[in-house]
């Protein structure tokens, strides 16, 4: 039986390479550069399996070129760059990466919010700047963590994992989700369920862990940024479509917010030049950047490829629909 033929935009790392050379026919793309979506399409031609980053963008355009194609394996739990409707509708079986990378991505979050709030960018750059005069009295003073009011606006895995970590800084919790966490899990976590608006009157921390979805498109806007207190910061390690950009920068520049710290952007690789100021700590989209967890991520992709093609159920499937239609 010939092995089934699938591609990869990024050579993986070892590990998942192996899961899949084993299994599969595969071909990585290993340039520097990335993949240019011509040479994607053309690439995927004959394949019947592709395992795609956040970076490609899966859309009828790419299914068309890609006729044999059986499963796309996204190396992400966010799955916004695929267009999963269009996926089903030609019995393409879509997947991601859940569960491994929620306390990864919450350690992100709270390096971010640290940062933020204690001007380590800042601080950085002027001890590396040669200017550095010594210890001063009020030299870049920062703002306290500890004891402060932590609000959480989507409390799936990565909100939860981000909870779980404010009780070493004897910090009040607040979440806001579509729905409600078990009772258990809220006294687990100290964590009290608030509306939107309430939780954003009343942090001083701000952090985002929705996915991106049409309802959450734009979430924080020019209104949700007016009800943060002007001492208050903002923290994104979600989608940076979740975010109206503009309207971000237009309230760091106003004085109606202390600071933000990014790990995401509306339109990446683009950064909106007014958020490059000294209160805003930016990262390249790191959050689950951990080596273990970026290899457990490739893993679990590679995985998922191989369990369809084994005839089975790729355990992390989006649209099971697929396969009872078979
Ligand atoms: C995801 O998995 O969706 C992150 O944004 C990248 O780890």
């Amino acid at each position: 039986m010939p092995k089934p033929q699938v591609f990869a935009t990024r050579p993986l790392f070892p590990a998942a390479q192996k899961i899949l050379n084993v299994n599969c026919e595969s071909e990585y793309w290993t340039k520097p550069e990335r993949i240019s979506k011509e040479e994607l399409h053309q690439r995927i031609k004959e394949k019947e399996g592709l395992v795609a980053l956040l970076t490609e963008r899966v859309n009828e355009e790419l299914l068309s070129a890609a006729p044999k194609l059986r499963i796309v394996s996204n190396i992400a739990v966010g799955f916004d760059n695929i267009d999963v409707p269009a996926c089903t509708r030609r019995g393409v079986v879509v997947t991601n990466t859940p569960g491994v990378l929620d306390e990864t991505t919450a350690d992100f979050a709270w390096a971010l919010l640290m940062a933020v709030a204690r001007r380590l960018g800042e601080g950085e750059q002027l001890a590396r700047s040669g200017n550095w005069q010594g210890w001063d009295l009020d030299q870049l003073v920062g703002t306290d963590v500890w004891g402060k009011t932590l609000g959480i606006v989507g409390f799936g895995r990565i909100g939860r994992a981000v909870a779980r970590r404010a009780a070493g800084f004897q910090m009040k919790v607040l979440y806001c989700d579509a729905i409600r966490a078990p009772l258990d899990i809220e006294k687990e976590l100290k964590a009290e369920h608030r509306d939107f608006n309430s939780l954003l009157a009343d942090s001083d921390f701000v952090t985002s862990h929705v996915p991106l979805l049409a309802e959450t498109r734009g979430l924080f806007n020019a209104a949700r940024f007016a009800r943060m207190k002007p001492t208050a910061f903002f923290i994104n390690t979600s989608r940076g479509a979740v975010v109206e950009e503009a309207a971000l920068v237009h309230a760091l520049e106003s004085g109606k917010l202390a600071g933000a710290a990014l790990d995401v952007y509306e339109n990446e690789p683009f950064i909106h030049p007014g958020l490059k100021r000294p209160n805003v700590v930016l990262a390249p989209h790191l959050a689950s950047g951990s080596l273990e967890t970026r290899t457990k991520m490739a893993c679990i992709a590679a995985n998922n490829i191989v369990a369809l093609f084994k005839g089975q159920r790729p355990p992390n499937i989006l649209n099971p629909e697929v396969l009872k239609a078979h």
